[in-house]
């Protein structure tokens, strides 16, 4: 496993990598890597000859007030996970040299990043996928995999590939959960003991979802209601927006005959988290 921290180095091996007719595949992090990565990694490895694991904590996808400097980081414990895939390259681009001081830039997915997230994080979306695009130019892979954990940043790469024709073919996998129910992710060690069991709260409540939808014919709004009503009951956390949307467009108001998402964002503590279903019809 090698580490490339220059774009243009990584660039050269990829350019490379295509003349010898690999496939290369790419998985997107911002490091602090969990079981729901390596997972992505896995499924990255099936597929190409070339692996490349990205590890940056983009700037520009965290507001005023978000957790960018304090976002967890461990590099050396990354490499070593990396390291039982195998990932071939793991590509670190320093801070400074993913963004020069004048750029501006920027892609935006539009509608399918107003709501959900969106609607609670702005620029945030911008910021995603203005880093994701660069890191298919530099990278040039055949095949880039996402987990379904973010459903939303997931619908919105999707969009961008389309609008702006990138030859990369996206490979969702879905979310990666501990034993209990909770869904992997980076900030989970922001957790103390007590609020890590509070934080149980958003996939019971998502089962709770899952089970209304199942017990018979119902709205969508009697499943929101389901899943609020075991949010609710937890003290410490604390609701950003609990919503069904139709699983494709993310629009409101989901013909229940087409799958359904059903996302959450809450606050346990100081910490946001999120979690979705998506219930077939
Ligand atoms: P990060 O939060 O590090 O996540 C990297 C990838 O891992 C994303 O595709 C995310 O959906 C996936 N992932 C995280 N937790 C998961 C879980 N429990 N199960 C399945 N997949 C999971 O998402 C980002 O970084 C950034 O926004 C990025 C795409 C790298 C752009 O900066």
């Amino acid at each position: 496993m090698i580490v490339i921290t220059s774009p243009d180095e990584m660039t050269r091996f990829s350019s490379d990598a295509l003349q010898r007719s690999e496939r290369i595949g790419l998985v997107p992090t911002m490091g602090y890597l969990h079981d729901g990565h390596l997972t992505l990694m896995r499924e990255g490895r099936r597929q190409c000859s070339i692996l490349v694991a990205s590890i940056f904590v983009n700037p520009t996808q965290f507001g005023p007030g978000e957790d960018f400097a304090r976002y967890p980081r461990n590099f050396e414990r990354d490499c070593a996970m990396l390291e039982t895939v195998p990932v071939d390259v793991v590509f670190a681009p320093a801070p400074g040299a993913m963004y020069s001081l004048d750029a501006q830039t920027l892609v935006d997915a539009g509608d399918i990043t107003i709501g959900l997230c969106g609607a609670h994080r702005p620029g945030h979306f911008r910021g995603v996928t203005t880093v994701v695009a660069k890191l298919f130019n530099i990278v040039k892979p055949h095949v880039a995999v996402f987990g379904e954990k973010d459903f939303q940043q997931l619908r919105a790469i999707q969009k961008m590939v389309r609008d702006l024709n990138f030859d990369v073919e996206i490979v969702p996998v879905p979310i990666v959960r501990e034993k209990d129910g909770l869904a992997m992710s980076s900030r989970n060690a922001y957790l103390s003991a007590a609020e890590r069991e509070d934080a149980l709260a958003l996939s019971l409540a998502l089962r709770a979802a899952r089970e209304k939808h199942r017990s018979g014919p119902c709205c969508a709004e009697e499943i929101v209601f389901a899943a609020t009503r075991v949010l609710k009951r937890m003290k410490n956390v604390e609701i950003e927006y609990v919503e069904a949307v139709d699983a494709e467009t993310l629009t409101r108001h989901p013909p229940l005959d087409r799958p359904i998402l059903i996302a959450i964002a809450a606050r346990v503590g100081k910490t946001r988290l999120i979690d979705n279903v998506v219930l077939e019809p």
